[in-house]
């Protein structure tokens, strides 16, 4: 029995990478602003509530799959596994899994680390059994799991379909390095399918705007990272489906002109003008099954739901 949850078990990502980061995307033709920065304290709590909305269905889907396939699910990984949660927020979901795959190690990865520690700190109290380990990383730059994590039996968990949040391209290169480092074991990924645009509507610009604080909120991250000074209210949440690239586009648009300064640099935004703030890819079965194999993945089990809004593959 072993437990590893300290301040020291993360590793603080550096604050002026994120700084030139949010300052290109400020600067640029197109304003956007990456979709990490959704997720500060605040955005991690609203991204929690948006999952307790009817209409954000991938949430409620993907657990009914699971529950619905565990034996099956259970079967195809196997037990005593180290379970490596990438992107696992409130751990809530790796934690439904705990009694399924009884894994003898759990490494919790996530790139918003105050809400990372807060949530296995309390995890660890339940599980004493089972070795956690946080680590503060941004995978979508690099994957690298520490050497004194065993290579045997990493099973590797991206649920919510939060692949669906990379280009096609950054995908590809993601799921390649998850494949590179998972040894004999696999990974175990949640993925939102193509629907009709009404609900994808629903779900992304719910009617208690509850997504549209989530979108407006990074503003305010983005002012304590870098001290600029955007006024949410100056904003509003807007939702597009875009049919070529098969996904939901979130931006937030300027409700009048303005001009967005921050220490050594500022930006005039015109009413009207869009930052691009989000992109949430759908995907058929077939397209990550080709995607999936293009990473190197060649054994792929696939469950879903009747409706096929979402899939759970299990891939090798
Ligand atoms: C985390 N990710 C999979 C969510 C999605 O559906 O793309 C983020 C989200 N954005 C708005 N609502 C939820």
């Amino acid at each position: 029995m072993q437990t590893l949850i300290t301040r020291d078990a993360i590793r603080p990502l550096p604050i002026q990478d994120l700084v030139s980061e949010i300052e290109n995307g400020l600067l640029a033709k197109v304003a956007s602003i990456s979709p990490k920065f959704l997720y500060d304290p605040l955005g991690s709590h609203l991204f929690t509530a948006i999952t307790f909305l009817p209409e954000y269905y991938p949430s409620n889907i993907e657990k009914s799959i699971l529950n619905q396939y565990q034996n099956e699910i259970a079967s195809a990984i196997g037990e005593n596994t180290t379970l490596i949660d990438l992107g696992a927020g409130n751990c809530q979901k790796a934690e439904s899994l705990f009694g399924l795959l009884k894994p003898s190690t759990y490494i919790a990865i996530d790139f918003s680390v105050e809400y990372l520690n807060e949530a296995l700190f309390k995890l660890q109290g339940h599980y004493p059994q089972i070795t956690m380990n946080a680590i503060g990383m941004d995978f979508s730059q690099e994957l690298k799991i520490p050497n004194t994590v065993p290579l045997s039996k990493r099973i590797f968990f991206y649920p919510g379909s939060s692949i669906g949040n990379f280009s096609a391209s950054e995908a590809q290169t993601l799921l390649t390095r998850i494949k590179s480092q998972a040894g004999d074991g696999g990974l175990l990924i949640g993925v939102d399918l193509m629907k009709e645009d009404t609900v994808l509507k629903n779900a992304y610009d719910d009617p208690l705007k509850v997504t549209a604080a989530f979108n407006l909120n990074i503003l305010r991250s983005v002012n304590s990272l870098i001290h600029s000074n955007f006024d949410v209210r100056q904003f509003r949440h807007l939702v597009k489906i875009n049919h070529q690239e098969n996904r939901v586009e979130l931006y937030l648009e300027a409700q009048e002109d303005l001009i967005v300064s921050w220490p050594g640099n500022a930006r005039p935004v015109k009413k009207g003008e869009l930052i691009h703030t989000e992109n949430s890819h759908k995907y058929t079965i077939d397209s990550m099954n080709k995607l999936l194999n293009k990473s190197g993945f060649k054994s792929i089990q696939v469950w879903t739901d009747p409706k096929q809004y979402f899939a759970v593959m299990y891939a090798q």
